[in-house]
């Protein structure tokens, strides 16, 4: 669901012609729209409204500030990755003690910072990470939350670079050695309160079934760590809950919620989620201008002026994102691959895609390019990233100024010395 919608046969997001906002700040251009972002928080929020519940907006996902700002003027709090993320999420008005810290490799610098900031819940990866956790909290004369993150060695049944869960991905720390590293922690590292169970199987998750069999363990977990005397109060779901890119039938949050309602029935703890995707996927798409068309000796081929970098999942997934004319003609079908111009033949938008012929000024728009589409583009080709937009009703806002040539080599140097004959 989103407010991308035509009228007519114009592009719209809300009330603002997508050609207007291609005119006016150039393309290619990320356009989110205010009211999809609100609609989803509330529909991920309300489906827990009669569980003790906090919702992390995962800010990989689209750390933009106005995007940050927006959730956190919902009431959410924010799950990190990096001491980057926690700054982003402090400058947008987030609160971080609603801030879980997540990821395999902090820093010790990072982990001080976010201790120093009294985050909710570090989500702690290693045995390692745990021994420095304390060490840092010890240093500081403070204490720090912790929830070990476990692999529940569950199959999330997506594509293998986004799957986290299973026993050979590097995340977390498998149940059995878990239950060791609570009852240490409690008994040795006196710096650090043990009050959490974190989980994240994966991204673009379909179906309800790997939730489910995660709790399953989840809940089997927390009931032997309370027997040992490890008082759990949090659960943490991960996120991973997906969208409609293509005909995926992804379950509505209601459902979702109803399915982790009830495999967490009876547990007393505060329900934490992370979700990303759910949440901003939807809410943005890419518009880009048709540079030329051209045939090739098997393919058509649709230039466009975006490209791999600003939008690398179809590249590095090969993943599917609809892509829409602007203005809808009633020109004839083409199959065509939709590239940009970059040297590169994994430079791609789209491959053998269905759509009505194109020409050389006209523009496009890349549906569901709002999650893991700015925040993973690059500057490769000496590019500069794409302005970023929000729509708000009638009302276009830039969030994101696009980059000048200038800025992506200022802080690089010759030295004089260096080039000394
Ligand atoms: N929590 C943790 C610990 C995570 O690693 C992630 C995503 C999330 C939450 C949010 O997951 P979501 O609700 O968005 O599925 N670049 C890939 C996706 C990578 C996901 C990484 N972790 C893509 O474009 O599909």
């Amino acid at each position: 669901m989103h407010y991308f919608d035509y009228k007519a046969t114009k592009l719209y997001g809300e009330g603002v012609s997508i050609e207007r906002i291609a005119k006016e700040v150039g393309t290619p251009v990320f356009i989110y729209s205010h009211k999809t972002l609100v609609r989803h928080y509330n529909a991920f929020d309300s489906a827990f409204k009669d569980a003790s519940h906090i919702i992390c907006y995962s800010v990989k996902a689209n750390s933009n500030l106005s995007v940050l700002k927006t959730f956190s003027n919902l009431g959410s709090g924010f799950d990190i990755v990096s001491g980057g993320e926690l700054k982003r999420v402090i400058k947008a008005g987030g609160d971080p003690t609603k801030v879980v810290f997540s990821g395999v490799g902090k820093s010790e610098e990072e982990i001080a910072f976010a201790i120093k900031k009294r985050i909710l819940l570090f989500n702690v990866e290693s045995p390692q990470e745990l021994r420095l956790l304390n060490k840092v909290a010890v240093r500081l004369k403070t204490r720090a939350r912790v929830a070990l993150r476990v692999n529940p060695d569950v199959d999330p049944k997506t594509h293998p670079y986004i799957s986290t869960g299973l026993k050979q991905n590097k995340f977390g720390i498998e149940t059995e050695e878990a239950v060791g590293e609570y009852l240490y922690a409690q008994k040795r590292l006196k710096s650090l309160d043990m009050i959490g169970i974190d989980c994240h199987i994966g991204s673009q998750i379909t179906t309800l079934k790997p939730f489910v069999d995660t709790l399953k363990k989840i809940k089997a977990l927390t009931t032997r760590l309370r027997t040992l005397g490890v008082d759990i109060s949090y659960v943490n779901m991960g996120g991973g809950l997906g969208i409609t890119y293509d005909n995926e039938k992804a379950p509505h949050p209601s459902k979702y919620g109803e399915a982790v309602l009830k495999a967490t029935r009876g547990l007393d703890v505060t329900l934490i989620f992370e979700p990303g995707r759910n949440l901003v996927g939807n809410a943005g798409i890419l518009v880009t201008k048709v540079l030329y068309t051209k045939k090739g000796a098997d393919k058509n081929f649709i230039i466009t002026d975006a490209a791999m970098n600003d939008l690398p999942r179809p590249s590095l997934y090969d993943s599917y994102h609809a892509i829409k004319p602007v203005t809808k003609t009633r020109r004839r079908e083409i199959t065509a691959d939709v590239v940009g111009p970059i040297c590169e033949s994994g430079d791609f938008l789209a491959r053998d895609r269905e759509l009505k012929e194109v020409r050389p000024g006209e523009l496009l728009s890349v549906m569901s390019a709002g999650a893991y589409c700015f925040t993973m583009s690059s500057n490769y080709n000496t590019r500069t990233r794409a302005a970023e937009v929000m729509v708000k009703g009638r009302n276009l806002f830039v969030i994101r100024e696009r980059e000048k040539h200038e800025e992506l080599f200022k802080k690089e140097s010759m030295p004089e010395k260096l080039f000394k004959k």
